[in-house]
């Protein structure tokens, strides 16, 4: 060692000893507008308990390295006031990470502080505002100050109290700041880069939720075309299987390799009449097939939403997501549709979804409740470094993947012919067989793990990073501090799938997650399970 690391060293260890966690140090940090609700400290390997209430986000994180527990309260607009957690690791990294939340909900996401934690920044989760779960509108009924915290403010004003007590309490500067986040994670991610622009240097979006005031709406629609469950043609639960797996056999080969996994299902050009049920059928449900009628529900799902005068409002359900076709089944839309219509538009907890039609639509689009859609100017982002790194899951039965295309192509469209290079400061990529967020079919067995927002727990309580490739090739919030803090670019992160989606397991397959508009390809030879087996490629 050097001389001046050795002081470097002695000077951190012993901040390191002085690190004070109580309540009055934090406070000392604060504005007046914000209040300690705790502060103590967590030793290695310990269990932080979730305090009661805390609706959306139930679950103790495990394993927790020793660090330092913060839950702040923050007067915001109105009479409102929102929360955050803060996880103050000893080992710390110099950096700061903001974790998102998950649909409507409702509380402070401890369980995705924790994998940050254990990489070594300050991380952070605000409550939004609110405790409900994620698929619960109702609190947003006659507040449009909850709805606002809930649309950007409490992640904002949560992101800069924070900040103030992670620099305070390392008595140190914060060197780079960053967030992680899917679905409406991945929207709050996203506003964040249009709206406060300085809050972080990298944001990870996964499957961002964009476009609410279009999304809430298209998910009563879409429920709507396979409503009521007594039409002729309603496609019961139980066939959905069948569909995928006539999806399967049409839409792998056609994407050029028959590996269980469609890499090209736009690309695909799907039958659904192969599905038909024959003149001898009386039972179709038994069968496995569908009627006429059926067939016709299966074209609006693969078919984009159109209004009056051939307006796009909302892209169609990509082919492959039939194992992640919640919104579909059920006699009703789902309550992030439903609920977004009675509470955030006002229309009440008596108006009937089958009442819907495109009235609600420029009602959405008029109100723009919480100011929650993220708009196509990001030229404040890109104007001061901020790099944002995102992704979708090919297979995501909630969101319709072509939701991110669309949003970057808009994006393009904009800051193109300002001069802007959009590929210079945001990237992202489809992942084949991936579902909402996290996950891949039995039947696909797709390399999804790279972890991005959310998907450390699915695979273990301890997990954080990719276990055994802990490097900015095949985790996708190491490639984005490599982008941010060494300019190095990201043109694919490898995604994993271990066997069983246990750490402990086997690595089943890996293979390049490309850059859109690059596709991963087979170079056709070597094990199709290996990444280098593959390469990115331009589509044409
Ligand atoms: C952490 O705790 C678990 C369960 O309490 C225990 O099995 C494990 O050995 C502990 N690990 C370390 C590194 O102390
Ligand atoms: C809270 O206090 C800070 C510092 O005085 C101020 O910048 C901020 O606007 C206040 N927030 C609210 C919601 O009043
Ligand atoms: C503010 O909220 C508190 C707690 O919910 C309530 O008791 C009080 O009446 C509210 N004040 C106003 C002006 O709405
Ligand atoms: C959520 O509930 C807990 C426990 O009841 C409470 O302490 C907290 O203030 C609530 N959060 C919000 C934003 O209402
Ligand atoms: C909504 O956000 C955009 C982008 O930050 C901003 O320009 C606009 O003023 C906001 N509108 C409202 C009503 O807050
Ligand atoms: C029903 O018809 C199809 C072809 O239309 C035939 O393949 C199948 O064997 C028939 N099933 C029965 C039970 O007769
Ligand atoms: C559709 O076009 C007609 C005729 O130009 C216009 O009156 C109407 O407002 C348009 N509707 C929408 C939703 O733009
Ligand atoms: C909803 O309908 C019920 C029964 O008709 C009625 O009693 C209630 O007042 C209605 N609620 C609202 C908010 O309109
Ligand atoms: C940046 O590059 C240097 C030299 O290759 C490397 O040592 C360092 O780990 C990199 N840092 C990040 C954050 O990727």
């Amino acid at each position: 060692m050097r001389w001046y690391d050795v002081v470097m060293q002695s000077i951190l260890l012993g901040a390191a000893g002085a690190l004070e966690c109580t309540p009055s140090v934090i406070q000392a940090a604060l504005p007046s507008n914000a209040s300690v609700n705790f502060a103590y400290r967590v030793k290695a390997n310990e269990t932080f308990q979730v305090p009661q209430g805390d609706t959306g986000y139930p679950t103790n994180p495990t394993a927790l390295p020793s660090l330092c527990a913060v839950s702040v309260q923050v007067q915001s607009i109105g009479n409102t006031t929102y929360g955050f957690g803060l996880f103050l690791p000893d080992d710390w990294n110099g950096r700061f990470l903001a974790v998102g939340n998950g649909g409507f909900a409702g509380g402070i996401n401890w369980l995705d502080m924790a994998p940050g934690s254990r990489y070594g920044f300050a991380t952070m989760s605000t409550d939004t505002g609110h405790n409900s779960s994620s698929s619960d509108g109702t609190w947003a009924a006659n507040q449009p100050d909850k709805v606002e915290n809930w649309g950007h403010l409490a992640l904002h004003g949560s992101t800069v109290n924070a900040k103030l007590v992670t620099a305070s309490y390392y008595e140190s500067d914060i060197s780079y700041n960053y967030y992680s986040g899917c679905s409406t994670g991945g929207r709050q991610g996203l506003k964040e880069a249009e709206a406060y622009p300085d809050d972080f240097d990298g944001i990870l979006a996964g499957a961002p939720a964009w476009w609410t005031s279009h999304l809430q709406p298209w998910t009563v629609k879409v429920a709507l075309y396979n409503l009521p469950s007594t039409a002729s043609y309603h496609i019961p639960f139980s066939l959905f299987s069948a569909i995928g797996a006539e999806v399967l056999k049409q839409c792998d080969p056609q994407d050029g390799l028959v590996d269980n996994i469609i890499s090209d299902p736009i690309g695909c050009n799907f039958r659904p009449e192969e599905l038909l049920c024959g003149a001898n059928v009386t039972d179709s449900t038994a069968a496995g097939c569908l009627t006429s009628p059926q067939i016709s529900t299966l074209y609006k799902i693969y078919t984009d939403s159109i209004g009056e005068n051939q307006t796009f409002l909302f892209p169609h359900l990509y082919p492959g997501s039939e194992g992640q076709w919640f919104l579909l089944s059920g006699d009703s839309p789902n309550p992030l549709g439903t609920h977004y219509v009675q509470y955030f538009l006002g229309l009440g907890g008596n108006w009937s979804f089958y009442d819907f039609n495109e009235d609600i639509q420029r009602l959405a689009d008029e109100l723009q409740p919480g100011n929650a859609t993220v708009g196509y100017d990001l030229s404040a982002y890109h104007a001061k470094g901020g790099k944002i790194l995102s992704y979708h899951g090919m297979s995501d039965g909630l969101i319709p993947t072509g939701t991110l295309p669309w949003f970057y192509n808009n994006v393009d469209r904009t800051l193109t012919p300002r001069g802007i290079d959009v590929d210079s400061f945001f990237r992202f990529f489809l992942v084949p067989g991936m579902g909402h967020c996290s996950g891949t079919t039995s039947s696909f067995n797709a390399p999804w793990y790279f972890a991005g927002a959310n998907q450390s727990p699915v695979l273990g309580n301890s997990v954080y990073g990719v276990p055994g490739f802990r490097d900015e090739k095949h985790d996708a919030l190491l490639a984005l501090v490599a982008w941010v803090e060494n300019a190095t670019a990201p043109d694919a992160v490898i995604g994993t799938k271990y066997v069983n989606d246990a750490t402990h397991d086997a690595v089943q397959r890996q293979r390049p997650l490309c850059m859109y508009p690059k596709v991963a390809k087979y170079k056709g030879e070597g094990d199709v399970d290996a990444a280098d087996s593959w390469e990115c490629k331009g589509l044409y």
